[in-house]
């Protein structure tokens, strides 16, 4: 894996050396992978040089993702994190996924035991762990440049998925149109709602999971065409303040679908690596993420996309962009994941 740490902004913290301290390392940044309604469906076991990761069905979004395919991508993501921390401490990360037919819950076992030098380029990626944010909303005005687009193209396919540029403006149009249709109906479906709702805190909430009303603007942007975001603070006003108060024109930003050819286990943890490849590059190089899963969160739309776009199982919805972000997220202690 070319991928490792952390340069100045990242938290200091003191070389760890002994296999418990390296665990308990990769595990404190594996816990800040992006995961849906920051279920943080994850936990981890340590045996000597080896760390496993394994699902935690129970933070499974029992309506929205009944398969699990959302936690597996979410999974995945945590894995990529998993591997590039040890790269950051000069560790070649051997992996196995799914490796047990018999435990499905068991992502994969990650273990160290060979050496060799960080690359620099692997040091900044991981610096950009704790430092990456979702964003919601639009994006400046300023285009993105070709290098940047073909090297998360190349990085995906690294992982085993595909990162499809959508710039045809009718296909555009129909990924706009299939978050708004998936929007509205999620909001119609009461049981939908309420699981949301739970995933969603109040401003001042104590909890180090779910969405935190610091995560989002108060105010909803529209671009054009309009991407629709989560309703996380249920029309009650919650969300950050708008930065200031002149509207400046927003833009959607470059659409990109992540699929995978396949939609099995295997291939949403391939996909949920992709993804935190991908969303750490564009940090490092200053560009943020707006992830919409909404659509493919309802079957129909889901196999829409697919026929429309063709081009594999689409895994998720994306725009990128540059924009100065406020968001903020939370993390349940290392503690209470590291069993
Ligand atoms: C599979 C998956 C689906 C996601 N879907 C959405 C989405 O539809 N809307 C959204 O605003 N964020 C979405 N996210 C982003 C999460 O909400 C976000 O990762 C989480 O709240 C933690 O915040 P952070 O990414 O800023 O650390 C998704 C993330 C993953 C991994």
């Amino acid at each position: 894996m070319d991928t490792a740490p952390l340069d100045a902004g990242a938290p200091t913290h003191p070389t760890p050396s002994t296999p418990e301290e390296t665990a308990r390392y990769i595990v404190a940044q594996a816990i800040w992978a992006p995961s849906v309604h920051n279920t943080q469906p994850w936990w981890f076991s340590a045996e000597g040089l080896r760390v496993s990761l394994y699902a935690d069905a129970g933070r499974r979004l029992a309506v929205a993702d009944p398969d699990g395919r959302e936690m597996m991508i979410s999974c995945g993501a945590a894995l990529f994190t998993l591997r590039l921390a040890l790269r950051s401490l000069g560790y070649i990360p051997q992996t196995r996924v799914l490796p047990d037919p018999a435990q499905p819950m068991l992502v994969a076992h990650v273990s160290w035991s060979e050496r060799a030098a960080a690359a620099d380029f692997e040091k900044r990626l991981c610096s950009q762990v704790r430092r990456r944010r979702t964003h919601r909303g639009g994006f400046d005005p300023v285009p993105l440049s070709p290098p940047l687009l073909a090297a998360l193209s190349e990085g995906a396919a690294r992982d085993g998925a595909t990162l499809r540029i959508i710039s045809d403006g009718g296909q555009r149009a129909v990924l706009a149109a299939a978050v708004d249709a998936a929007e509205q109906a999620i909001s119609l479906d009461s049981t939908r709602v309420q699981e949301l709702v739970m995933w969603a805190s109040p401003p001042g909430s104590p909890r180090r999971d779910g969405v935190p009303s610091t995560s989002y603007s108060k105010r909803a942007e529209h671009t054009d065409p309009d991407f629709p975001g989560r309703d996380f603070a249920h029309r009650l006003g919650w969300g950050n303040p708008p930065l200031s108060s002149a509207r400046s024109p927003r833009i959607a930003g470059v659409v990109g679908l992540l699929c995978t050819a396949d939609d099995r286990p295997a291939d949403w943890v391939n996909a949920g690596q992709a993804l935190q490849r991908l969303l750490l590059t564009a940090s490092m190089c200053g560009v943020a993420a707006a992830l919409h899963s909404q659509p493919l969160e309802v079957p129909w739309l889901r196999e829409l996309i697919q026929d429309k776009l063709g081009g594999g199982h689409p895994q998720l919805l994306l725009r990128l962009g540059a924009v100065i972000q406020t968001e903020a997220s939370v993390r349940r202690e290392p503690g209470e994941v590291l069993r």
